[in-house]
């Protein structure tokens, strides 16, 4: 492990310049503008990983390409897959960021640029904790496959397909992913529970096209009037999903769960104000953090209907969409609870509209062990790393891959996150403390050593 600690040592800042050049590159999933620079991001990691010691290769996909690589030279040893995504989320709104989100800059300790925790950094931790013991030492404790796929940010649609052609080839004991958070700072912790999400589109449509508002106004039903009342009824007024049918599959938290959630030292008055809100709402009955972790969600995430211009212009709008996004739990049902919610909405459109609905992507929730020996391979990793032993939690965002690992590859997952959710991931001025990037490729590094000493079931 010396070795291995020196060369991270010495190596450190190449770290951060080479990160730095990923972070340039805007490979924005979503937007199509952007299939350029989303394809370079993937050609760079392929590069890094080449240079890690890894043999590494594009994946095409119908989508952004994969970049797989692996290290299979460790015999008997465990095999670990790492997964990471290279694409990010959209800068938008631009004007809120202190430097250009593709110009990374470091202010204060931490680098702040789109994707620098989500993902780019984070899972550059692992490139590099296996470059330092490929150069330094010329062998892993562990046999390493690595997949770092480009459309984790929009539902990893083509992913499925790429593990269940592959399965033979992707059998590992254990996956490893750092896209998570610690629990606060000097806190950092090992998830065992993600929500899922279906993400959905609702259109409300009327008339032809957008009609003067004084002729006709009275007269036609108004699909935005109609969509705010449709999501007016997504909710009663102590914050239960009014669906018909969305708590029925729902696995309910236990009182050991409950007890664990209420022990960790939770700061809620620093989270409130970090968020700039007078007072936090929800699902009544249940603690902000079992609302987080282990409660299912339906939210608006975007709104859209008619003038949004300068100044009044009086018109009925043909059509208003809202984009929704429900998080789920065990063992909610992706495609159920898209089910559910547009017969809900379409059940309550007036003659005079029609509802147009669609599916984008969706995932279930996901519980690991946390008794599993892993558990205890990747807390004496980060103890070592951290200084300090980290929390079991969960959270409350969505990895869709995990589901998939375990459904198509039957291997569990170890999230184990350097960043906080205060990093403004998806938000303006994203950031990744570069004390926490050093101390997660460090605890990767002694990952892979612990990993070793364990025992297949
Ligand atoms: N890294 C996040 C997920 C995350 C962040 C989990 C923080 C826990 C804590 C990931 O990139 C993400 O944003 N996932 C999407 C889901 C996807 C299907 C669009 C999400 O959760 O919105
Ligand atoms: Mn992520
Ligand atoms: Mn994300």
């Amino acid at each position: 492990m010396q070795l291995v600690e020196q060369y991270l040592r010495d190596h450190a800042d190449r770290f951060v310049e080479e990160l730095k050049t990923l972070l340039r590159i805007a490979s924005i999933s979503a937007d199509s503008r952007f299939r350029g620079e989303t394809r370079q991001a993937a050609e760079f990691v392929c590069c890094q990983m080449q240079s890690a010691g890894l043999t590494a290769e594009l994946v095409e996909t119908a989508g952004h390409p994969i970049v797989y690589g692996e290290w299979l030279h460790a015999g008997d040893a465990p095999t670990a897959l790492i997964y990471g995504h290279y694409d990010v989320q959209p800068p938008d709104p631009l004007a809120d960021w202190v430097t250009p989100p593709f110009a990374p800059d470091v202010r204060d300790g931490y680098i702040y640029a789109r994707g620098a925790t989500d993902d780019k950094g984070q899972m550059f931790t692992h490139l590099k904790s296996v470059e330092a013991w490929l150069t330094s030492v010329g062998r892993l404790p562990v046999n390493v496959k690595v997949i770092i796929e480009g459309e984790e940010e929009v539902g990893s649609n083509h992913l499925e397909q790429f593990l269940t052609q592959h399965k033979a080839r992707l059998q590992a004991d254990v996956a490893v992913i750092s896209d998570t958070s610690q629990f606060a700072p000097g806190i950092p912790a090992i998830t065992y529970g993600l929500r899922g999400i279906v993400a959905c589109e609702a259109t409300v449509r009327g008339p032809r096209q957008d009609l003067h508002s004084g002729i006709f106004g009275g007269a036609v039903v108004n699909p935005a009037n109609t969509l705010a009342r449709l999501i007016g009824l997504l909710h009663d007024d102590r914050g239960r999903v009014q669906i018909p049918g969305f708590y029925d599959d729902v696995a309910e938290l236990t009182p050991i769960e409950r007890e664990g959630f209420a022990k960790l030292p939770f700061d809620e008055p620093g989270f409130q104000e970090n968020l700039g809100v007078a007072a936090l709402g929800g699902e009544q009955g249940y603690s902000t953090l079992e609302r987080r972790w282990a409660r299912p969600t339906c939210d608006v995430n975007g709104l859209g209907g008619g003038y949004q211009g300068e100044g009044p212009k009086t018109i009925i709008p043909a059509a208003a969409t809202a984009k929704i996004t429900c998080r789920l739990v065990p063992h909610q049902v992706p495609e159920t609870i898209a089910a559910s919610l547009k017969a809900y909405l379409a059940s309550h459109c007036p003659a005079g509209t029609t509802l147009e609905f669609t599916t984008w992507h969706g995932c279930p929730a996901f519980v690991f062990d946390p008794t599993s020996p892993f558990i205890n391979a990747a807390r004496a990793a980060i103890h070592e790393a951290f200084g300090v032993a980290p929390v079991l939690i969960r959270e409350g965002g969505s990895i869709p891959v995990v589901a998939t690992f375990r459904e198509q590859l039957r291997v569990d997952t170890l999230l184990l996150g350097w960043g906080q959710n205060t990093d403004n991931l998806h938000s303006p001025n994203e950031r990744f403390c570069l004390a926490d990037f050093h101390r997660g490729t460090r605890a990767s590094a002694h990952l892979w050593q612990q990993l070793a000493g364990v025992r297949r079931a």
